[in-house]
């Protein structure tokens, strides 16, 4: 079936871009998102081009800003009445310094938490009108080596550094993709499942704008020799969009196909719950 929908934030470079490529490639109708116009552009005729594929479009949005969030989401929903494959790809590590957008958010939270939650909730409605929705969103090993959060404290006013948020929020990413799908189960609709996944350490452009202090800067440069390239990253996000095997699956978190364990160390019901809050609380002012 070539007639899905998919729509993929942060396709501009790295494993978006190289995700948005092979998707583009089944024939699929593939909205890329970008936050700098010209950018975007650029990559949308760059996907058309090299895939012979004329059904890719673009939008624009800066996913700092959960205005910003909410306005891609009913452009989006002003053009396209149905929603087959959501993949909430973007997602980056900040500098050393703590910084807050607009909205009074630390940025890592920001992008790699309050936008997806956001996003997804705006176009759950048109993802019921697949008949095999998929929400797909892109985690981060890191939530094993490097998330030690405070519950009192979600956005690190305290204690911030830029591993720790960045491994917090995609441990965060996880926990409320478990949580939708519970949420999706119990209120009886079948038909959108939601997954998470690690690609790899990726050789991409992330981290390599962020200043997160000479020590992680010269680790990042180190060892990036040794990375996937974007489209190894963006296999598994692939697979997931397309695979016949996961259309059942959901609430689950893989790596290379496969699906994976997630940290225990600071899992309870109560902080799943506890997070799940923080996001409905974060961007309520933004639903209507
Ligand atoms: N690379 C890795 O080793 C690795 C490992 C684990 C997980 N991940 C995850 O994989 C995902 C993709 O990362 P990547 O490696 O492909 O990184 P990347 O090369 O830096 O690409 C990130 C994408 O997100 C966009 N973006 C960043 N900030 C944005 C904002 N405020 N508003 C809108 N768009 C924004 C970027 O746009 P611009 O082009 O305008 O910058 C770009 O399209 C992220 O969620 C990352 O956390 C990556």
């Amino acid at each position: 079936m070539n007639d899905k929908i998919v729509l993929i934030t942060g396709a501009t470079g790295g494993i978006g871009k190289a995700a948005a490529i092979a998707l583009a490639k089944w024939g699929f109708t593939v909205v890329i998102h970008g936050r700098n116009r010209q950018k975007t552009e650029q990559v949308c005729e760059e996907i058309k081009a090299a895939t012979g594929n004329n059904k890719i479009d673009m939008i624009v949005a800066n996913l700092f800003s959960l205005k910003d969030v909410r306005s891609m989401a009913n452009t989006f929903k002003q053009k396209y009445k149905r929603l087959d494959v959501l993949i909430n790809n973007a997602g980056g590590i900040m500098g050393k310094d703590r910084e807050i957008t607009t909205d009074g958010v630390e940025k890592t939270i920001a992008i790699n938490l309050l936008a997806p939650f956001l996003l997804t909730e705006l176009l759950l409605d048109i993802l019921k009108n697949s008949s095999d929705g998929r929400i797909i969103n892109v985690s981060s090993n890191s939530h094993k080596l490097n998330a030690k959060p405070d519950f009192d404290d979600l956005s690190l006013k305290k204690g911030y550094n830029p591993l720790r948020a960045y491994g917090n929020s995609k441990l965060f990413l996880i926990w409320i993709t478990q949580h939708l799908s519970q949420v999706l189960n119990q209120q009886g609709i079948k038909n959108i499942t939601v997954n998470t996944l690690h690609p790899g350490a990726v050789a991409t452009n992330f981290g390599v704008e962020s200043n997160l202090g000479a020590v992680l800067n010269f680790i990042v440069k180190l060892t990036r020799p040794l990375f996937k390239t974007p489209e190894q990253g963006a296999d598994t996000i692939v697979y997931l969009a397309t695979s016949s095997e996961v259309s059942n699956c959901s609430g689950k978190y893989f790596v290379n196909r496969k699906q994976a364990s997630i940290a225990e160390k600071y899992y309870s019901e109560k902080n799943e719950k506890a997070v799940w809050e923080y996001c409905k609380e974060n961007t309520k002012a933004f639903t209507n």
